[in-house]
């Protein structure tokens, strides 16, 4: 059985004092009402990092992750906070090349290998994202560039490093602007992937890979989502800023 897995990623919102009370809900309204086995990560800016590990500790059910670390081990590198320096936190997940880091920050499918490398070597589960654009999937190309994403920051890492990895399906026109990939849209790249695994990996691993969901998923769509065969979950981005939302997001599973 794969791991069903929830990650609400807040990207740059919430001050701290927000920050804390979004996790002290989602941490209450979790212990009196989630009795599924879906596992929880909670992924706010960094400087929270160390705030809500403390509100979390001891909680089995929720974990911490973080949204982008250094694709340099340590140094004169200013601003940037390394993999390491996640591991010296309670973080067990870090997002890696989201769609919003490959277009701002202009990270490259070779940086994101070495972020990769960087995570695994610190016990670290990367959450790679990957995902093709409108024009992108406008001229039908869509499965063959997110598997260029996977093969180039991906496929140089052994089966059992590879299998730590979570990968999160985000078609970029879908996230944050409302509109849902279709459940048979969606389906249809997760099935792709995971067909893309099997033939580099065999399918004990490609079929043992979470395969997360994400672009403006809300607690009206979950539940067909998650119903679908290849889809392990998802990555909450605006609706996982509300406490209520993110965990009715959760039991949809
Ligand atoms: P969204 O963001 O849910 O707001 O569309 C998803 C993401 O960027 O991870």
């Amino acid at each position: 059985m794969r791991k069903k897995i929830v990650a609400g990623n807040w990207k740059m919102n919430k001050n701290l004092e927000e920050g804390l009370s979004l996790s002290s809900e989602i941490i209450h309204i979790a212990a009196d009402e989630l009795r599924n086995d879906a596992k929880i990560v909670i992924i706010p800016p960094f400087i929270h990092l160390y705030a809500v590990s403390k509100l979390m500790q001891g909680n089995q059910k929720i974990s911490l992750g973080a949204q982008n670390c250094a694709y340099k081990e340590e140094g004169a590198y200013t601003g940037e906070v390394s993999a390491k320096m996640l591991a010296s936190l309670p973080v067990q997940y870090c997002i890696v090349g989201h769609s919003e880091r490959r277009e701002y920050f202009k990270e490259s499918n070779a940086e994101l290998a070495e972020k990769v490398n960087l995570l695994l070597a610190e016990g670290i589960t990367p959450i790679f994202c990957c995902g093709e654009t409108s024009a992108q999937r406008a001229q039908g190309i869509q499965l063959d560039w997110v598997c260029g994403q996977l093969k180039e920051s991906l496929f140089h890492l052994d089966s059992d490093n590879f299998a730590k990895i979570i990968i999160a399906y985000e078609p970029l026109w879908a996230i944050g602007t409302g509109v849902t990939a279709s459940t048979e849209e969606a389906q249809e790249m997760h099935e792709g992937i995971r067909n893309f695994i099997t033939a580099r990996y065999g399918e004990t691993v490609a079929q043992s890979i979470s395969i997360l969901y994400g672009g403006s998923v809300k607690p009206e769509n979950a539940k067909e989502l998650f119903a679908c065969k290849d889809i392990d979950g998802g990555l909450i981005g605006g609706a996982s800023l509300k406490a209520r939302g993110f965990i009715d997001i959760i039991k949809a599973f």
